[in-house]
């Protein structure tokens, strides 16, 4: 790396760390002007120079300038040999804090690591000169989960949906990472119980605890390193007295973490009074693994998505419409997959497709560039697959015919299908938020559909579904969002030409006249898809917070939704902008088509990778049970690691779970917005998840009815970033729980 001399004033700081010399044993990527011996360049649909021009500086041959399309990749495959021994990927770049991610990928196995987005390893790149950052691969940046086993051989930066533009130097395979010894976090726990996360060879003796300046004595300590974050270890100090409001400040080597712990809040958990959980409510769309449904509990796993209406189950071919340039692809087979995943202990929900369409072969798709010559995008891995829209963004004219890409469906080959299963669903979706077919599915769908058509098929196709299989459950119409919940593609005139009701209601009553008429339910389940409406995407504290309340609106009817919902509600029902969603759903249920089950098989956090998305979670899925949610699947998967993913184990993690009732919680001064607590039984054991909103204050409580003891106790969050531990304690009084900021805890009695 060569630099100009006012360059070198500017990244003075960055420089040491960036020539700390490579160790003899690490392995060489890049250096100057050229790829290391055995490295070969496979990049695709990227400007790549890997002799650029010195950014800044105006020099020659020093560093790889990469500009990448759409999801394009810098990757980097090391013939000789898999790289598994190595620490970790060290590298410097600059750039405009450029949208990439980083991924460990083999070649060999087929398999990719998880995808590292740049920001979760440093917020503050610049294209002012190179930031040195590191990648340990027993710590990846933000899960601190460990790299899996795999014989990795190729490494890829890839670029997000508008690309990327940056300069990389100085790519190495790290021998060894030499970790700093580091006192984290150290938070009160439960009643009497001091957590601290450390990195490296901490002195543990050096730790005290006091509190109103009075020392606390340790009277036990036990230490665990998790295998999945193996790079942090966690302490539990338990203490001789129980903790009590005041100022706590515990000493740790140099450091001191200092917590206020304020006066309680006052509740009292009532066991007898009981409703069941359904279990169903802890589901996820398309798990990886067995051993995914496994380790997070997940309860029934959902086939569904854009991509499966185009689904052919006779030839094993899809096509995701608008979400991948309507092109057709192979699809693993649905069957073997409802056979894998309840193998694995989950039931199963499959979505069947009721369009006309499916698609026809692995290779089609129907907006060629030869044929619409003037579009607004391409594949950037196939350059004459277009998005169907013209520069303006209108649909191409004409639109395509439909066999271009598609052979025809019906309810015959549906019931064909569903017939020769090998393997069961338990329930099946009339295919995927068909309300909006002629935008997602335009090509084969390109008229609105409106109420009556919407209706014929879900009435159809779930016929057919109950004839093929007569245990199966059918759960409709899979409904995108509130605007469809009431209206349709065509808006308010078809509202108004069906007597002037609002669609979920009018379809539920639809869907009864059936049953009074036939003798038999077609519709068991009303199912939706709900997506939180604020905008939490600024992702700063604000943002933050009001994505922690605003899981009110699946339940609190005094709610007003802080969104468009709340200004704009768009229906004809009561309290119109209040979402007050559960309580709504079911009582539009009760109104028009009592005895219908509530699915919600599409929803989400809005923040798959930030904490409050996990903590969002835990509370919906504690209110879930609460309200009496009967099936639900999170959209899309959650990374096991990752927040979201912390929720499910939470409440259902390797066998231990929440339980199957809910208890009655009363507490004295309720403030949803800044915490959740929400309280089972799994036989006559007390369960418990609290869920502390605030991002740094603890929250404390004095619970009558909690029967003191032995509980198990899982917890993720705090204040050591996104980390997950679980251990047995002892509670020794229930007058004070103290839970640390941005935290969800679970107890279970022993
Ligand atoms: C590396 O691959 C990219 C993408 O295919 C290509 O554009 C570039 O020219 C290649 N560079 C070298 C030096 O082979
Ligand atoms: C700590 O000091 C505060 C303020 O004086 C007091 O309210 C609190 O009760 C004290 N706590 C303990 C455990 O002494
Ligand atoms: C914590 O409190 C102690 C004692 O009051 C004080 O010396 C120390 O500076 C505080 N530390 C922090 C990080 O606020
Ligand atoms: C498409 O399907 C054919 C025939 O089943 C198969 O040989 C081929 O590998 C598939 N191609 C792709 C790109 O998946
Ligand atoms: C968009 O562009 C197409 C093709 O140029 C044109 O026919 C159409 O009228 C335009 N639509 C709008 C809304 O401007
Ligand atoms: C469905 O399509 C098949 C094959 O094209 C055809 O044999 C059948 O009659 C069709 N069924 C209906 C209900 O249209
Ligand atoms: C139209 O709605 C009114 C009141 O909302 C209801 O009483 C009536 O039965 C409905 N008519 C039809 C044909 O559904």
């Amino acid at each position: 790396m060569r630099f100009g001399s006012r360059f070198i004033k500017l990244v003075a700081f960055v420089l040491a760390a960036a020539i700390s010399r490579v160790a003899a044993d690490d392995l060489n990527i890049y250096t100057d002007d050229s790829l290391a011996s055995g490295w070969e360049n496979w990049s695709w649909s990227s400007t790549i120079d890997f002799a650029a021009t010195d950014l800044i500086s105006g020099s020659s041959g020093s560093s790889i300038s990469v500009t990448s399309d759409a999801w394009a990749a810098l990757s980097l495959y090391y013939q000789p040999a898999p790289f598994n021994t190595y620490a970790g990927l060290k590298f410097d770049i600059a750039g405009d804090q450029p949208d990439i991610s980083v991924q460990i990928q083999s070649v060999a196995d087929d398999t990719s690591g998880p995808s590292i987005p740049l920001s979760a390893i440093s917020t503050s790149v610049t294209s002012s000169g190179f930031t040195t950052v590191l990648i340990d691969f027993k710590n990846l940046p933000g899960t601190g989960a460990a790299l899996p086993d795999g014989n990795w051989d190729r490494i890829a930066i890839q670029a997000g949906a508008n690309g990327a533009t940056y300069h990389v130097d100085n790519l190495v395979l790290v021998e060894s990472i030499v970790i700093t010894p580091e006192f984290l976090s150290a938070e009160p726990l439960a009643s009497n119980i001091i957590a601290v996360t450390t990195k490296g060879a901490v002195d543990l003796s050096s730790v005290s605890v006091a509190l109103n300046g009075t020392s606390l004595s340790v009277s036990s300590s036990e230490s665990y390193v998790p295998v999945d974050s193996p790079s942090k270890s966690i302490t539990y100090l338990t203490l001789a007295k129980n903790l009590a409001p005041g100022n706590l400040v515990i000493t740790a080597g140099e450091t001191s973490f200092n917590h206020t712990l304020p006066s309680v809040l006052y509740g009292s958990i009532v066991q007898s009074v009981k409703k069941p959980i359904n279990p169903h409510i802890y589901g996820v769309n398309f798990p990886t693994s067995a051993s995914y449904i496994q380790h997070l509990g997940v309860t029934i796993s959902r086939w569904g998505g854009n991509a499966v209406t185009a689904y052919n189950p006779f030839g094993g071919f899809t096509n995701a419409g608008n979400d991948w340039y309507f092109e057709n692809r192979d699809s693993d087979s649905a069957d073997d997959w409802i056979g894998w995943v309840q193998a694995a202990g989950s039931d199963t929900l499959l979505t069947v497709p009721a369009l006309d369409w499916v698609s026809k072969d692995n290779t089609s798709y129907s907006y060629p560039k030869t044929v619409y010559s003037d579009q607004q995008k391409y594949d950037p891995y196939n350059a004459d697959a277009g998005n169907g829209a013209y520069p303006n963004g209108s649909w191409v004219y004409p639109p395509p015919d439909p066999t271009h890409a598609y052979t025809s469906w019906n309810t015959t080959l549906a019931k064909q299908w569903l017939s020769s299963l090998v393997h069961k669903p338990k329930i099946i979706t009339v295919d995927n938020e068909i309300e909006i077919a002629s935008s997602t599915h335009q090509d084969m769908h390109p008229d609105p559909i409106d109420y009556d058509e919407e209706l014929d098929r879900v009435i159809k196709f779930a016929t057919v579904a109950k004839e093929a299989l007569p245990d199966v459950l059918v759960a409709a119409p899979s409904t995108c969002s509130w605007w469809f919940y009431w209206t349709s593609m065509i808006g308010w005139d078809d509202t108004t030409a069906h007597n002037n009701t609002d669609f979920i209601p009018w379809f539920l009553s639809q869907m009864k006249k059936v049953e009074d008429t036939t003798g038999k339910r077609l519709l068991d389940y009303l199912d939706i898809h709900y997506y939180f409406q604020p905008d939490t995407s600024a992702n700063d504290d604000a943002a933050e917070a009001l994505r922690l309340r605003m899981t009110r609106s699946l339940w609190d009817t005094s709610y007003v939704d802080e969104s468009w919902v709340g200004t704009d509600p768009q229906n004809h029902q009561w309290n119109p902008d209040t979402v007050e969603l559960i309580p709504r759903m079911k009582t539009l249920i009760d109104i028009n088509y009592p005895g219908t089950k509530l699915s919600i098989s599409e929803w989400s956090s809005t923040q798959d990778d930030d904490i409050t998305g996990g903590l969002v979670t835990a509370d919906a899925l504690g209110i879930f049970g609460q309200y009496g949610v009967d099936s639900a699947t999170y959209w899309a998967t959650p990374g096991e690691q990752a927040p979201v993913g912390l929720a499910y184990w939470l409440y259902r993690g390797y066998g231990t779970y929440f339980g199957s009732n809910t208890a009655q919680v009363n507490l004295a001064n309720p403030d949803p917005s800044t915490w959740g607590i929400y309280a089972g039984s799994d036989g006559d054991k007390l369960t418990l998840v609290i869920i502390n909103k605030k991002p740094n204050q603890a929250l404390t409580f004095d619970l009558s009815n909690v029967p003191t003891g032995s509980y198990f106790v899982r917890h993720f969050g705090g204040a050591a970033g996104v980390a997950k531990w679980q251990t047995t304690l002892s509670v020794t009084s229930s007058q004070f729980i103290v839970v640390p900021g941005y935290t969800a805890i679970f107890l279970k009695q022993q």
